[in-house]
């Protein structure tokens, strides 16, 4: 369904380290004059840089140290607490790596986007590039999907792709990927900010108005 109201997206943007993501969806919404406030930056991590770039830019900056807790439920509930002060409309996971649990994730369903270095369902969990470079494919990306309890895998909005060359190495491989990440992401916030991202009855993320959800580096 098209956005037919003013109000403004609200957006609270998880993030982990340096939040390359998170510039970029802050800096387009800005330059393309979405109808969205980027009302709060959280890091689970309270040396993340992309903090201070988020607090010199006087978004809303908040670290709640995930190393501090011994209990997943109660970073979750604390977590919950801050995000719920912004009443977001997304909540946008970019870059954030802390597993969410189960009761989080359904509270948000619907509201809960995340950025994630591989096409999907290929290399889900950790160290994407190296694994995709060990099995020899030779297309490589990202993925943008609603977060479901089951990790990476939720309905997928959008992917980007890029070629894996022989000459790759991670370092290589991964600095492509986020280029592409960097199209991505902020093409499916804008969409959200449209009312043009939605989930159907069979759980499937749908787009409107004819977006192209395949992006390529
Ligand atoms: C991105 O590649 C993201 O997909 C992954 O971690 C990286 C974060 O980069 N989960 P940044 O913090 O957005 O610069």
């Amino acid at each position: 369904m098209t956005k037919h109201s003013n109000k403004k997206s609200r957006f609270v943007i998880l993030i982990s380290g340096r939040g390359s993501n998170m510039q970029k969806i802050v800096e387009t919404c800005k330059n393309e004059n979405w109808s969205a406030d980027i009302s709060a930056v959280i890091s689970n991590n309270p040396r993340a840089s992309g903090l201070d770039w988020a607090k010199d830019n006087n978004i809303n900056s908040i670290s709640l140290d995930s190393s501090s807790y011994s209990d997943r439920d109660k970073f979750d509930s604390d977590l919950s607490s801050e995000i719920d002060k912004y009443s977001p409309d997304y909540i946008l996971l970019a870059g954030f790596m802390r597993i969410l649990g189960h009761s989080f994730v359904k509270k948000y369903y619907g509201k809960l986007i995340n950025i994630h270095p591989s096409l999907l369902p290929a290399f889900p969990g950790l160290n994407t590039h190296s694994n995709a470079i060990a099995s020899g494919v030779r297309i490589h990306g990202c993925t943008v999907h609603f977060v479901s309890p089951e990790l990476d895998s939720g309905p997928i909005i959008a992917q980007g792709y890029t070629n894996v060359f022989t000459h790759d190495t991670v370092k290589t491989l991964a600095e492509r990927v986020l280029m592409v990440e960097h199209k991505v992401l902020p093409s499916v916030a804008h969409w959200l900010t449209l009312g043009e991202v939605t989930l159907n009855n069979d759980n499937k993320a749908i787009i409107l108005n004819d977006h192209n959800g395949l992006f390529y580096l």
